[in-house]
């Protein structure tokens, strides 16, 4: 019996393959990691063919439990923006994919923000001018890869993000998107139902290289990779699945998650919608063509803050010790963190920006500097929360999910720095949840998302604020001091 859900989850840093029961309880799960090349400071790049490869192997492993037969539908959530350019006829990969938090485009985006564009730009695509989007990124592999110029020339090259290539992959030679990844791309203008002649024009990048822009839900696509046939019915990007996990279906609900970096969304129903604060206008996802749009604010590092803490200053040994140590002194002492290890995001964009530690004292140590890798969450999101609010989209509660948010003190900093509900899920994998909810109902499993989400979520713990107005202010206080200064 066809009773589990598929989900392909290809990440920043690892790739995934998760089967659900239609309970939403995890049947069975494979995990790679991938490799992350960075040939210079502020560049990024993937291999396309690895991303391939690992996220085959977890699905041909997590198949090989469960029974192909057993699949009802596979769902894909993905890292957005970044760029994967391969050879239609080939099927190959034509160049390292360059990754969403590559900067290598700074300089062209700033020459579109001389000439002009971005007040355009940002009316049609809800985007800004940053290097953090794919088009910038497809225009630099046309200009300096001569094998993707070439195939281009030749009306041979594909270009696409990482659910395209992975669908290309799967069906043998679809070329397709789902709308809520096209519109992280910079050239879909967000009623557009396909990609906009004038904006592949600005960015040179020539439309017939690109996906055709489908649902996020419904009989998308197939694959035989499986044994048999598996129909590919919920495609989505990562931030915008777990929007979905997190059962965010009415206007104002707002979920935020904290993995290699933090991304707020706020469903916007069906009005598209303009920012006045620097947030981002995005699409949530689509149905029969018909729109639900959703505001933005992404936040380029999190839990990879952490990652820094362990892996280059060696200040700590696990993710996991951060929270002893930040419950183990009274405060930072004074010690703050900006972690603009790759320029501030939203609501700042500052490509430019410069991670500081500041406050340090010979009292200052691993604990310190723990609990401050952890309150800066806290205050990138209230940053968030202010321009959210400015928009007209304030938070009632927040939602949170991702690796880092199972840590229960960064969960309560959270809620007593944002003066906010925070509620998270037992189960903190959103993403994937969401893209098997999508999925399930794209299949015609369920009949509504809102069918799905009561029969596959989980229970929610609550944390409540519980922080007084002077400790609170005095933090706001410290960071501002913080942030003017990087
Ligand atoms: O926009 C980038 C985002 O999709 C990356 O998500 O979870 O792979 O870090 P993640």
């Amino acid at each position: 019996m066809s009773d589990h859900v598929l989900v392909l989850d290809s990440g920043t840093t690892s790739t995934r393959a998760i089967a659900f029961d239609l309970k939403g309880r995890v049947a069975a799960v494979a995990q790679r990691p991938l490799t992350q090349h960075y040939p210079r400071p502020g560049w990024v790049e993937h291999d396309a063919q690895e991303i391939w490869r690992l996220t085959l192997a977890c699905a041909q492993q997590v198949a090989g439990e469960i029974g192909t037969s057993g699949i009802a539908a596979l769902g894909i959530a993905n890292q957005r923006e970044t760029v994967v350019a391969w050879d239609r006829q080939s099927g190959e990969p034509l160049a390292r994919a360059i990754v969403w938090q590559d900067r290598r485009t700074a300089d062209f985006c700033n020459l579109l923000k001389d000439e002009g564009h971005e007040e355009a730009v940002q009316q049609k695509t809800g985007l800004l001018l940053d290097p953090y989007f794919s088009a910038s990124k497809m225009r630099w592999l046309l200009d300096n890869e001569g094998q993707v110029r070439s195939a281009a020339e030749a009306g041979r090259l594909a270009l696409g993000t990482v659910e395209s290539w992975l669908v290309w992959k799967l069906s043998e030679g679809e070329h397709l998107t789902d709308a809520s990844n096209a519109s992280r791309t910079q050239l879909l203008a967000l009623p557009g139902a396909q990609f906009d002649e004038g904006l592949c024009e600005l960015f040179g990048v020539p439309r017939g290289a690109l996906p055709r822009v489908v649902d996020t839900h419904g009989l998308l696509a197939a694959t035989r990779a499986l044994g048999g046939t598996t129909p590919i019915t919920g495609l989505a990007g990562d931030q915008q699945a777990a929007t979905i996990g997190q059962g965010c279906f009415a206007h104002g609900e707002t979920k935020a998650t904290y993995g290699t970096g933090a991304f707020v969304l706020t469903n916007m129903g069906r009005t598209v919608p303009r920012s006045a604060h620097r947030l981002l206008g995005t699409i949530l996802m689509q149905n029969g063509g018909q729109r639900t749009y959703a505001l933005e604010g992404s936040v380029f590092v999190a839990g990879s803050l952490v990652q820094w803490l362990r892996d280059s200053l060696g200040v700590i040994s696990s993710a996991a010790e951060t929270e002893a140590l930040a419950r183990s002194v009274a405060d930072s002492g004074g010690v703050t963190i900006v972690p603009a290890l790759s320029g501030l995001g939203a609501p700042h964009w500052r490509a430019d920006a410069r991670a500081t530690i500041s406050g340090l004292s010979f009292a200052s140590g691993r604990a310190q500097i723990a609990r401050a890798a952890l309150e800066a969450m806290a205050h990138q999101t209230q940053d968030l929360a202010l321009a959210f609010a400015a928009d007209g989209a304030p938070w009632q509660r927040l939602r949170i999910d991702g690796g880092m948010s199972a840590n229960d003190w960064m969960a309560q900093d959270l809620a007593d720095v944002l003066d906010l509900t925070v509620e998270r899920p037992d189960m903190v994998e959103t993403t994937a949840l969401g893209a098997a909810i999508l999925a399930a109902v794209g299949a015609g499993v369920f009949a509504s998302l809102d069918e799905a989400l009561a029969a596959m979520r989980g229970p929610l713990r609550t944390f409540t604020p519980n922080m007084d107005d002077a400790a609170r202010s005095e933090r706001l206080a410290r960071w501002q001091r913080a942030l003017e200064a990087v």
